[in-house]
């Protein structure tokens, strides 16, 4: 395993494991950029659930882990302008141009044959290990 501190930056080959922080460091609702690999590694906490995205957006190569993180705006006839959220912090939206993309999966409703990369996370001891 690799100890990767924020500000520290390599580039390493795919699939190893890095210890990214420790549980507590990533509260609910929070993220974290790590400098793994050639555009960075966010670790996102979902509810208690980690997951690791790349810092990279398929579009045109945004930051998008600098983007907010919300839900998916559905149809609610009888919410204000009609609309409402739905599955709030689940999804990440990057600031370049808004494409909205599933934390869980890397999936998008805007290009679905696109997606933006994902890797494991794992718990262990409290601390919080992304293979990528
Ligand atoms: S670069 Fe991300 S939506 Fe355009």
């Amino acid at each position: 395993m690799t100890v990767t501190q924020p500000g520290q930056s390599h580039s390493l080959p795919q699939g190893r494991e890095h210890v990214v922080c420790t549980e507590d460091e990533i509260p609910p609702g929070e993220h974290r950029v790590f400098p793994i690999g050639r555009h960075g590694v966010g670790v996102y906490n979902v509810n208690g659930v980690f997951y690791a995205i790349a810092n990279y957006c398929p579009h045109e190569g945004g930051p998008l882990c600098t983007g907010r993180v919300h839900g998916r705006s559905v149809v609610a006839d009888h919410a204000p302008g009609g609309a409402g959220v739905v599955r709030d912090g689940e999804f990440i939206y990057c600031p370049w141009h808004q494409w909205g993309f599933e934390l869980a999966t890397g999936t998008t409703a805007v290009k679905p044959e696109w997606s933006i990369r994902t890797y494991p996370v794992k718990v262990l001891d409290q601390k919080v290990i992304v293979t990528a």
